[in-house]
């Protein structure tokens, strides 16, 4: 039986759940990946703060007592942010170690660089944690799309906004309330911004786009509009149309197109995607080959994401090869032309000029509701023109539209 010396960076929520399974799954994982893991140290930056709960481990606030310990191997990276995680990356792949990371921030915004960094120094870059938590998408990408053609990956990604968008739908909390409780279960972020902004998602919408097309999105590429608008009120009366409001991350292609967004978008409440709720992502994958498949599970949380790592680890011993991301050479081409339903509120009063303007545009209602003071409009399916022209007149009209969204 082999030992692999493995080092952590952070011990927060996956951190700690790294430790619990380890310890707890040791047979099984000496099994099967024939290899003892020994964790050497980890760095935090408040010693103080895990003394009591880890009164055995050799815990440091100095990054170089791991870079220059010879005898780690493997690196687990799960403190979070840009930097100095990046700097901390780089330089042990340039020491030609396998680091493992849960960083959505880091891979999205560095991943070809480190990627490069590693292979030069035959080191290895492994990321699984690092999208939809538990759900193992990444590898099921890798490993089960090769013969197949990918022409949409969709789904909810970001577990802190979905917690936080079923309370309010269903049990009517505050986005406030609700937000603090995502932060209280280990969900969110440290700083939550990127969670309820969509550029979390949007991070892990770039890294699912490498693994789905082999292409390289940048963020500015991907249309992004958070949760931190949205009105309690409004998400009832989307559920009166038969809809839920959920925070989508969508790669559409099609002849070499790609179109990336991230947006609340409204979903059938009985599909699946609709029934996806609280911390819990849902994939869907449209393929030439096997047609649409939906990939479920925990998206976010401490042993659902550590599992994720474990996964890594394992692979690691087993010297699997890192994902294989770069093998489309088409540029990206970046341009919505795809045709899909709108759901927009304006003003009661203003109900003849947005019927002329639809009839205008030969634009069709699919369904229409209306109280005291709004009107709600679903169109059907329309193409880009129709929608711009639409909107844009209705703006020159000076007809305000309080909320409009995608149909998903
Ligand atoms: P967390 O609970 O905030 O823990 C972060 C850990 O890293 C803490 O132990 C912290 O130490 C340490 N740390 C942060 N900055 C440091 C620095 N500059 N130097 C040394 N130590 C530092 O975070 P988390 O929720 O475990 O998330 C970790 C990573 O996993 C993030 O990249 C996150 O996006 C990703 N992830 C999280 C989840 C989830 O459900 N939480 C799911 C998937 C992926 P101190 O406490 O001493 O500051
Ligand atoms: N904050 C992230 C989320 C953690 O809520 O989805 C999982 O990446």
């Amino acid at each position: 039986m082999k030992t692999i010396e493995v080092a952590m960076l952070g011990l927060g929520t996956v951190g700690s759940g790294v430790l619990d399974i380890l310890e707890h799954d040791q047979e099984k994982i000496k099994q099967i990946s024939k290899t003892e893991f020994k964790i050497s140290k980890i760095l935090v930056r408040n010693i103080a703060k895990y003394r009591d709960s880890y009164p055995n481990l050799d815990l440091t606030t100095d990054f170089e007592q791991i870079s220059q310990d010879q005898d780690i191997k493997v690196v687990i990276e799960v403190m979070g942010g840009l930097h100095p995680a990046k700097e901390y990356v780089s330089e042990l792949l340039k020491q030609g170690r396998t680091v493992i990371t849960a960083n959505k921030d880091l891979v999205a915004s560095f991943g070809p660089e480190l990627m490069s960094i590693a292979k030069e120094h035959q080191g290895g870059l492994f990321y699984e944690a690092s999208v939809a938590g538990g759900i193992p998408i990444l590898r099921i990408l890798n490993q089960n799309y090769v013969g197949d053609q990918i022409k949409q990956i969709s789904g909810i990604v970001n577990g802190t906004s979905n917690y936080i968008l079923t309370q309010m739908a269903d049990n009517n909390w505050s986005y406030e309330q609700a937000l603090s409780e995502a932060q209280k279960l280990g969900f969110a972020e440290a700083d939550p911004t990127n969670d309820v902004s969509g550029k979390d998602a949007a991070y892990k919408l770039i890294i699912l786009g490498r693994l789905a097309f082999g292409i390289n999105l940048k963020l500015d590429q991907i249309k992004m509009m958070g949760i931190t608008e949205i009105d309690k009120k409004e998400l009832a009366v989307i559920k009166k149309f038969g809809y839920t409001l959920k925070l989508i991350a969508k790669l559409e292609t099609q002849n070499s197109t790609y179109y990336p967004v991230v947006m609340p978008m409204l979903v059938s409440e009985n599909s699946m995607l609709g029934q996806t709720k609280n911390e819990f992502n849902g994939i869907e994958i449209e393929s030439y080959a096997i047609g649409k498949s939906f990939y479920y599970g925990p998206g976010a949380g401490k042993l659902p994401t550590a599992n994720s790592v474990i996964n890594d680890l394992v692979a690691v011993a087993k010297k699997e090869a890192p994902f294989k991301t770069d093998w489309n050479s088409v540029s990206v081409s970046v341009k919505d032309i795809f045709t899909r339903q709108y759901w927009f509120k304006v003003d009661s009063s203003q109900n003849k000029v947005v019927a002329n303007l639809m009839d205008r545009y030969q634009i069709e209602e699919a369904d229409f509701l209306n109280d005291e003071q709004y009107d709600y409009y679903l169109t059907d399916n329309v193409t880009v023109d129709q929608k711009a022209k639409l909107f844009s007149s209705l703006k020159e009209k000076n007809i305000k539209i309080y909320s409009m969204y995608e149909v998903y």
